[in-house]
């Protein structure tokens, strides 16, 4: 059935992956990526997309309800997919109004400009939001986040996510939307934003710089390709039941001092560099405030019920991914420019 899907946030890391795997798999499929292109958006991610007839940009921002209003009506939009976020944790401490604004307020926003559009076929239609495990807290004494772990956030960004998750789950409830909500683990790979720790050590180990380990580096992230959530996404957005949750995640855990260590002896080999070259850049720094411990997801309810498991191996996910960020400079010379370079001094320092 032919479809016109409102992505937000394509221009993102993730969104721009969704964004391309459902414009190239689903000709039939219009697909309208709405985005504001703050810092973290970036249309040189969808170069791949761009002039394909079933693609379309919106430049809009999701806090602006007549700007989606005239979006949804242009055209004709029978499905979301919401990404559009603030997404760094370390953003969120210092400007947490920012993440009120986009992730609760924007959500919100959102929800109605659907819910006012698709009126009394609101079960034609289904809003799914895309959202983070770090809603369920920190993990500190073994076990897994499964969908029925009681929320616990402990950052802002986290508690935005949780609030618009709630939000969703609302509307589900009390006006029948029908929604479908993932919680994914921490993504890696192509198009990632090198504020995040793994573009943030690729970008510095090339350029000879400090590789800022935040506290003793003991904290824990579950670590999935960004190809493989796109398919997850693509998964429960066809599959997935109405109200449901499904966590996505590759059982993947790692210490982020272990990432670290490996990201250098993998670039040593690549760069020419003599082994343990790059482990001189590792610099321990303050923690962040509230650091999460560990996060780890148990993914079994989409393995098994709608049948998605992650296609790589993190061994070859992050050979990809440091590969592309070696044959890209452009890219990394674009987003690393300007606004980057203020907040990389303000929060780092020089
Ligand atoms: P990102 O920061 O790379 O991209 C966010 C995108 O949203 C950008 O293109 C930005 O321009 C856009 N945006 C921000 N504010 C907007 C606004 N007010 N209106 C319209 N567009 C706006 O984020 P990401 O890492 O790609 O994450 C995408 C989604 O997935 C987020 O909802 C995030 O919470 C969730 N998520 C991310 C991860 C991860 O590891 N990165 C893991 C799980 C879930
Ligand atoms: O778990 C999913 C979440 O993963 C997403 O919802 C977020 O949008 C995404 O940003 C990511 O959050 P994290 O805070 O886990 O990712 P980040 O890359 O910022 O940090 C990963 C770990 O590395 C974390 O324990 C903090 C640490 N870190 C991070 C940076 C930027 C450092 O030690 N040094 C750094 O410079």
């Amino acid at each position: 059935m032919s479809k016109s899907i409102l992505i937000t946030g394509g221009a993102g890391f993730i969104g721009s992956h969704v964004v391309q795997l459902f414009v190239e798999k689903y000709p039939d499929y219009t697909i309208v990526n709405l985005d504001a292109l703050t810092y973290a958006g970036n249309l040189e991610n969808l170069k791949a997309v761009e002039g394909t007839s079933n693609y379309i940009f919106e430049k809009a921002d999701i806090q602006d309800e007549s700007a989606l209003k005239a979006i949804f009506a242009k055209h004709a939009i029978t499905d979301v997919i919401h990404l559009a976020a603030e997404s760094h944790v370390d953003r969120s401490i210092t400007d947490p109004l920012a993440f009120v604004k986009t992730n609760v307020f924007g959500t919100v926003n959102l929800l109605n400009a659907a819910k006012e559009f698709w009126k009394d076929k609101l079960s034609d239609h289904l809003f799914y939001h895309v959202s983070t495990d770090e809603v369920y807290g920190s993990l500190h004494d073994g076990g897994f986040f499964l969908e029925d772990t009681p929320y616990d956030p402990q950052s802002p960004y986290s508690a935005s996510k949780a609030s618009s998750d709630h939000f969703v789950r609302a509307y589900a409830n009390t006006y029948k939307m029908k929604t479908v909500i993932s919680n994914c683990s921490n993504n890696y790979g192509p198009n990632h934003f090198p504020e995040k720790l793994i573009p943030l050590c690729i970008h510095n180990i090339k350029t000879n710089k400090p590789l800022p380990v935040y506290g003793r580096g003991e904290n824990v992230r579950d670590w999935l390709f960004v190809k493989d959530h796109a398919r997850a996404i693509d998964t429960v957005f066809h599959k997935g039941k109405e109200g449901e949750t499904y966590n996505i995640g590759g059982f993947n855990e790692w210490k982020n001092i272990d990432i670290v260590k490996l990201l250098c002896s993998k670039m040593d080999e690549k760069l020419g560099r003599e082994a343990g070259t790059s482990e001189k850049l590792i610099t321990y720094v303050k923690d962040r405030a509230g650091h999460d411990l560990r996060y780890a997801i148990d993914a079994t309810k989409i393995q098994q019920e709608l049948g998605w498991e992650p296609s790589l191996q993190f061994e070859e996910g992050i050979e990809i991914t440091i590969d592309w960020y070696l044959n890209n400079q452009d890219w990394l010379d674009h987003v690393t420019s300007g606004a980057y370079q203020k907040y990389y001094s303000e929060h780092y320092g020089d």
